[in-house]
């Protein structure tokens, strides 16, 4: 961090064309552990992050919903707020591109550099590339179709009169930059490819959208016919959310910013276009801008919401845990390499680190604690000097790979304390020592495995806010006790006497219970569909073909009249109109059920192409379905009307 106390940390604003993915969970993760880390350490933090709403990527999005682009991004924002809040994301502003404050300051900041000649009007002539918002030359536009990455469909031919900013200018002056602070843009490889791309020569910047092409921007203050450039008004949210005005009175105690945290497919336009903006704006540079990796899917392929093979994050935080998700995503890789994500490597990665190793011990030395020595934090002469000589080696290492952002480096050091805690268990047998009456050796070695675990909670704070102040609180360490101890540990305190002898410790439900399979919300994910149930079999019937079921002729009958048939018990005589000329006459055998009363004006469903006959004297001329087999329970009826066709 810079030399001044103040540590000011940025994400990348995210666009709020879809929903969040694991990408962007992953940068902020990230700068949130750096702003606790620093917070911790006392030091005076602002940690912003946001959406950037402007643009034509937002305003399809919002035309494809039907909805203005104001209150697509209203909707939207909600989204990424509960992602933010599911993720324990202890943001200090969470800043939206149609904030009032960020509009006057994009416009102050066009209409200086428009008055100071480094904005001009120019007649604009090639290609867009609406994905990227960014125009492209003729030629990248070729390479990257003949490549197979992009289709032609993808970019759109334009010409129109259009403001420029005269990025070109400072070139020069960038390059002396970089070249002047290795660490400016990190990771190395990217320091080189922004130097690599600077060189080919840099042209001037178009930072305007004629509003009749696309009208969902910051109108420029000088030329209502046009809004600004995504990018340009993007960019500006790091200053607004400082409350530093270029060419204001008062600086800011957040400017520069210590970190611009971004992903490495926005490397130029932070490393190029943002940093000319300051050198022209007359802004000091920001200290560090630091690309990461992308989480691909382990076949290799990019994750994000166009590709369609996003990880869930809310059903991972669900199903593990929110810090078990932090933990993970900077645990597994390099911050600055890429990453291929498998919920089995999530898995592995869980069970070996967080239960096992972490897990194990604080469950180890809190129950032999409880059985052996009362439940309290044994006194003992001194810390076992190898357990000294890791953990004085430790601490710094922490701190540094904290200070740098080498999260990866950091859990893996946190993580050394865990095994040699769980191995110094195994070695000294404290089971052995309690059976031989040998208290103070006892003592000695539980006090040792549990400022062991101390330790590790209180290094893994910023990445485990909730489950290592869990442990702390299980070892009778509050939050301020925390922050304090961490404070001397960094200044070079000793390591091992975080605890108070005579205190008592109990033993609370696992960290971090062990998952033999993935859960069952995970793996529902990605299994196999059930294949269909096998039919059970059919009873032997005498089938019948479908032309042969298609003879028969069924209607819709509204009963008219029903009467007793004069000489015969079981039958009643209706007249059924069917949709005819006449009404049938029909015979049915349902006495036993109906009164003729009952019948008169019920729809039913009636034969109609059975051959008449004559029933005791009475001709029959249809058949009316029923339900039943000796005994007539219901007749069919049906709510249509009389003479529709029933298939
Ligand atoms: N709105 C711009 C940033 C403006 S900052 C002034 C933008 N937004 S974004 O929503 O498209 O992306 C934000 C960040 O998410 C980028 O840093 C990008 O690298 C990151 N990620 C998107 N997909 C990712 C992965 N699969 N893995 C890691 N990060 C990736 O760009």
């Amino acid at each position: 961090m810079s030399s001044r106390d103040a540590f000011y940390i940025t994400t990348p604003i995210y666009y709020v064309n879809g929903a969040p993915h694991i990408g962007h969970a992953y940068t902020t993760i990230a700068a949130d552990v750096a702003a606790r880390w620093h917070r911790l350490a006392g030091h005076p933090v602002k940690f912003l992050t946001g959406v950037d709403e402007h643009g034509q990527k937002v305003l399809e999005a919002a035309v494809a919903r039907g909805m203005t682009p104001k209150d697509h991004c209203d909707d939207m924002v909600v989204g990424w707020r509960a992602m933010m809040e599911q993720l324990d994301i202890s943001y200090d502003r969470f800043i939206r591109t149609t904030d009032a404050d960020h509009e006057a300051l994009v416009r102050d900041v066009l209409q200086r550099l428009f008055d100071a000649g480094e904005i001009y009007e120019d007649q604009y002539v090639g290609w867009y590339l609406v994905k990227d918002e960014v125009f492209v030359t003729e030629k990248e536009k070729d390479e990257r179709i003949a490549s197979g990455e992009l289709l032609p469909e993808h970019f759109r031919q334009i010409e129109e009169r259009n403001y420029f900013f005269r990025m070109s200018k400072y070139a020069e002056q960038l390059v002396a930059h970089i070249e002047a602070n290795p660490t400016f843009i990190q990771p190395t490889n990217r320091r080189n490819e922004v130097l690599g791309f600077l060189r080919k020569g840099l042209g001037d910047l178009c930072i305007s959208r004629p509003k009749e092409r696309m009208s969902w921007g910051i109108e420029l203050p000088f030329d209502s016919d046009f809004v600004t450039y995504v990018w340009f008004d993007a960019l500006l949210n790091y200053l607004t959310g400082t409350g530093y005005r270029p060419g204001g009175a008062d600086g800011s105690p957040w400017w520069p910013a210590d970190y611009h945290l971004i992903g490495k497919d926005i490397l130029t336009t932070h490393s190029v276009y943002w940093t000319t903006m300051l050198l022209a704006m007359g802004v000091p540079l920001p200290q560090h801008i630091y690309a990461h990796g992308w989480w691909v899917s382990s076949d290799g392929a990019k994750m994000s919401k166009s590709t369609g093979n996003v990880i869930d994050v809310t059903k991972l935080v669900d199903a593990f845990g929110v810090d078990a998700c932090r933990y993970f995503f900077l645990r597994e890789i390099r911050f600055g390499a890429d990453g291929g994500f498998s919920y089995d490597g999530f898995l592995g990665r869980y069970n070996t680190d967080l239960a096992n190793d972490l897990g194990n011990l604080a469950h180890r030395g809190l129950s032999m604690t409880g059985k052996w020595l009362g439940g309290a934090v044994p006194d003992r002469a001194a810390p076992h000097p190898s357990l000294v000589a890791l953990a004085s080696e430790v601490v710094p290492e922490v701190a540094r790979s904290y200070d740098t952002l080498q999260f990866k480096e950091a859990l893996e050091a946190v993580m050394r304390l865990a095994s040699a805690g769980n191995k110094h268990i195994d070695s000294e047998e404290p089971w052995r020592l309690n059976r031989e009456g040998d208290t103070d050796g006892l003592a000695a070695v539980m006090r040792d495995v549990l400022e062991l675990c101390a330790l590790c909670a209180v290094l893994l704070l910023p990445v485990m806010p909730t489950k290592a102040a869990e442990l702390l609180t299980t070892l009778g360490i509050d939050e301020g006790r925390a922050a304090e101890a961490l404070g001397q540990l960094v200044a070079g305190g000793p390591p091992l006497e975080l605890l108070d002898p005579g205190r008592s410790v109990a033993l609370g439900d696992p960290l971090f219970p062990r998952f033999r399979e993935l859960p069952p919300a995970i793996a529902a994910l990605f299994a196999e569909p059930e294949p269909e149930p096998a039919p059970a079999e059919l009873p032997e019937l005498d089938w019948i073909a479908f032309e042969d079921f298609a003879k028969v002729q069924l209607r819709v009958g509204e009963v008219l009249t029903a009467a007793e048939h004069p000489k015969a018990d079981k039958l009643l005589v209706l007249t059924v109109d069917v949709g005819e000329a006449r009404p049938r006459t029909i015979c049915a055998g349902i006495k036993s059920r109906f009164a003729p009363d009952d019948l008169v004006g019920r729809k039913v469903v009636v034969v109609v192409n059975l051959k008449p006959r004559k029933l005791r004297g009475i001709p029959s001329e249809g058949m009316i379905l029923a339900a039943g087999g000796n005994e007539v329970v219901d007749l069919l009826s049906v709510d249509a009307p009389s003479g529709e066709v029933v298939r």
